[in-house]
């Protein structure tokens, strides 16, 4: 296993060029399942949990080559093993976005259940529940998710409650069912948009993506096409808040601000100075101390649950007390031991964080336990005074493409070392 060690007090400042989104890359794999020929993807990010995908793919019959200009050919589109086995899926909740088309083109999918992880547990009803609602049978047992289905009929689905990878997973079970389906209450996440954009080339007929509201028309088939990645929103987050939080002014590459809004608008509050335009976003804390403010999450085009942590991290060195309420898991709090190991003043009440900020943390020896905490590791261990070693980096490089590259880019003093 790897380890990061950082020497904080470094002020970032340079350009970094953001890769492809980790949450859009991962629905669009699956919907190599539904085309009759194969996907080329361009703008897709080296992260871990993108070969977990391609590795589950694979062991289901699907074909992938990667060129050396990084274009992905994905050819998923005659499985010869409708299973999704537990040894992959359960390192990956995303592998139940297999089922809505696996079910749509074949009729028949059997997938284990994604077992919970650090931040919550995580359950699938909404999944299933809307997939029987287009006339799929399913059965658990053993583990595993059996569906099956003579065939997907459009119906209207009503989300009791906004689910990201729900909407995907039965958006594209929909694009091959017979009729017309109207899902209410879908999440308008710009992944989902980007998904949507991908199935739409694909010859799937589907209008209201990016809204509460989504109608999709069932097809008879779908092609294969060619698809950029849109721009990873929370990793260009993170990056603006490892300038803000080290009193430096950094550039991102290839970042949307349209999909930012709420994240700007909360660093905006805390001091900094943001300028973008359509292609780049900069940051410049011009040195200052980050000022505390309040942060509640909820689904997009809201503040999201992604940067939650890497907030609390900020609001842990700011001037002033904040609160960070969570409302989307119901423990994506496990940063706060290991910031508070480092001097942070942070007390949680029920879904809530209390941050005291103090003028500086002290590096300590951590340990990484989900994705998005440990972003908040690394980001409190720029700005720590003395040496932060950070273990079981493999949740970082779920979601993270070469982050020690990227961050010494922008001149941080940190090292990726073997443990
Ligand atoms: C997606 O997860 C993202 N993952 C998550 O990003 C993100 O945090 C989350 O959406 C919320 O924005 C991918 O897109 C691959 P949800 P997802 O269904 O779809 C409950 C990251 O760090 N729920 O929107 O799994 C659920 O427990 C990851 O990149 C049910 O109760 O999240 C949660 O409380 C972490 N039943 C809430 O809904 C269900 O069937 C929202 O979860 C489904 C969800």
């Amino acid at each position: 296993m790897y380890k990061l060690v950082i020497k904080g007090g470094t002020p970032l400042n340079g350009t970094v060029k953001i890769a492809g989104s980790k949450n859009a890359a991962l629905p669009i794999l699956f919907a190599s399942i539904l085309a009759d020929g194969p996907l080329t993807l361009t703008n897709t990010p080296h992260l871990s949990d993108v070969s977990t995908t391609l590795r589950l793919l694979m062991d289901m019959g699907g074909e992938f080559i990667l060129e050396s200009d990084n274009s992905l050919h994905i050819n998923a589109s005659k499985l010869t093993k409708l299973m999704g086995e537990y040894d992959l899926v359960k390192t990956m909740r995303a592998s139940i976005l297999a089922l809505g088309p696996m079910l749509a083109k074949y009729k028949e999918a059997k997938i284990s259940l994604p077992g919970g992880c650090a931040i919550g547990t995580r359950p699938v009803n909404l999944h299933l529940k809307a997939l029987e609602s287009l006339g799929a049978k399913i059965t658990v047992e053993g583990g595993y998710i059996y569906a099956t289905t003579d065939q997907l009929i459009g119906a209207d689905i009503h989300f009791e409650q906004v689910s990201v990878t729900a909407t995907e997973n039965i958006l594209m079970a929909a694009t091959l069912a017979q009729g017309t389906t109207t899902v209410h209450n879908a999440a308008q996440e710009p992944e989902i948009v980007d998904l949507v954009n991908c199935l739409i080339s694909m010859g799937a007929k589907i209008s209201g993506a990016g809204t509460s509201v989504i109608t999709i028309q069932g097809v008879s088939n779908l092609s294969g096409t060619s698809h950029s990645v849109c721009p990873d929103r929370i990793e260009a987050g993170t990056y603006l808040i490892a300038g803000a939080i080290t009193g430096g002014k950094i550039t991102l590459k290839n970042a949307r601000h349209q999909s930012m809004q709420a994240i700007i608008s909360k660093l905006q509050e805390a001091g900094a100075t943001i300028d973008y335009d359509d292609q780049s976003i900069t940051l410049d804390m011009k040195g200052k101390r980050p000022k505390a403010v309040n942060v509640k999450t909820s689904a997009y085009p809201n503040f999201p649950t992604d940067m939650q942590a890497q907030f609390c991290a900020l609001n842990s060195i700011a001037d002033g007390q904040s609160a960070i309420t969570e409302t989307i898991f119901e423990n994506r709090f496990m940063h706060i031991p290991e910031l508070s190991r480092m001097g942070a003043k942070l007390t949680l009440e029920g879904n809530t964080v209390i941050c005291k900020g103090v003028k500086s943390l002290t590096g300590a020896n951590l340990m990484a336990t989900d994705l998005r905490a440990s972003a908040s590791l690394v980001l409190a261990g720029l700005a720590a005074t003395g040496i932060t070693t950070i273990e079981r980096v493999y949740h970082l490089d779920r979601g993270y493409e070469t982050i020690e590259e990227k961050l010494k880019l922008l001149g941080a003093q940190i090292e990726r070392i073997q443990d």
